[in-house]
């Protein structure tokens, strides 16, 4: 067995209203001054967490986040705020990109570095600051994670900060922030924890002990996400995609993704396609290209959705997306096919995740699959 290193938060809370623990534990651990960073959306909740923080003590400092998936520029605004609010604890409520947002607040607001000194896998020297992530959709798994994603303008590119000084010292994973989100959010955001729990299975470098929570992720986010999405206030299926996104979220430091991923950078980066909408429409034409490299493990997939053979089990996830109204091609998102062959020199730069493919795939291989998914 392959040696592991595994970084997890020191705490993780999991379950309906558990937010509510958050004031009493922030005081417990001394925090006497918290940066809460929160999307419009969930400004009311965010303003009773700060009455509650206050109430005990605790100075709230409010930092709306108002962007889409998080640029260096955009970033460095949020930074030059956080030095001059200073907590000792920064808290991010959100989905993933405010969640990345916080983390990295934490890490470099009173830091010698700067952003663009710390992309990459262990540059980041420390973290001096608390930090505690409270996840509002079911995708990123960046509650549990040591990574942190930003799109750097300069280039187009989206680039990675790898540390475990990014792992929170504590989550609250509440389902009862999830309820009622759009089906919309919820299946891009589902798709791509999906994406991280089969890209970890699948994996060069799996271990048995991702391996674990990465089938255990696809079992509760295929058996769950066509209800959540129909229903959006069903509980029990929002408890059922948090955890699953929880286990994705879990794989990523230890094994990471591959070729999803590094194939849908260039969608992201250049094109501004949803991160999750993008491994979406990538992902089963991904799992064919690595089908006969790894057929065992594609087996047990299918075994996991419900399926007989390792074909069966990605038409199963595939038509899982178009139940829940995900695109099945590119060029249903505006991607030409003029556009391909830049998609795949951006995707060749991705080498920190095609690493991890269990297949090589070379620039001729990513083309023939951005091809297969744009309309004839
Ligand atoms: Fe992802």
């Amino acid at each position: 067995m392959n040696p592991i290193t595994i970084y997890q938060p020191g705490k993780i809370v999991f379950g309906a209203n558990t937010t509510g623990q958050l004031p009493g534990d922030c005081r417990l651990l001394g925090y006497k001054k918290v940066l809460l960073i929160f999307t419009s959306p969930l400004k009311n909740a965010a303003n009773e967490l700060a009455g509650k923080f206050e109430n005990l003590s605790i100075r709230t400092e409010l930092m709306e986040y108002r962007f889409g998936e998080p640029t260096v520029d955009y970033f460095n605004t949020m930074l030059a705020t956080a030095k001059t609010v200073r907590p000792d604890c920064v808290i991010g409520i959100g989905g993933g990109s405010v969640l990345d947002t916080a983390k990295l607040l934490a890490a470099l607001w009173n830091s010698e570095q700067n952003i663009r000194e710390v992309f990459g896998k262990n540059l980041l020297q420390s973290r001096k600051c608390g930090l505690i992530c409270i996840p509002t959709t079911s995708g990123t798994g960046s509650e549990v994670s040591p990574n942190a994603i930003l799109l750097d303008e300069s280039d187009a590119e989206k680039k990675g900060v790898i540390s475990p000084f990014l792992v929170p010292d504590s989550c609250y994973i509440d389902p009862e922030l999830q309820v009622g989100l759009p089906p919309k959010i919820t299946a891009e955001t589902a798709m791509d924890a999906l994406s991280h729990c089969i890209e970890a299975y699948t994996n060069k470098f799996s271990h048995p002990v991702t391996d674990a929570y990465a089938l255990a992720g696809i079992k509760l986010i295929t058996g769950n996400l066509e209800k959540a999405c129909q229903n959006g206030f069903d509980l029990d299926a929002r408890s059922a995609l948090a955890l699953g996104s929880m286990y994705g979220g879990m794989c990523l430091g230890p094994v990471n993704t591959a070729a999803v991923h590094a194939l849908s950078y260039g969608l992201g980066g250049k094109y501004h396609v949803p991160h999750g909408l993008a491994n979406a429409i990538l992902l089963p034409e991904v799992m064919r290209f690595n089908l006969d490299t790894c057929p065992d493990k594609y087996r047990e997939i299918a075994s996991a959705v419900g399926a007989k053979t390792a074909s069966e089990g990605i038409e199963k996830i595939e038509a899982l997306a178009a139940a829940c109204g995900i695109p099945q091609k590119l060029s249903s998102i505006g991607i030409a096919q003029s556009e391909v062959e830049n998609l795949a020199d951006l995707a060749m730069k991705v080498t920190r995740l095609l690493v991890n493919n269990p297949k090589e795939v070379k620039r001729e291989d990513a083309i023939e699959i951005y091809n297969k998914l744009l309309l004839c």
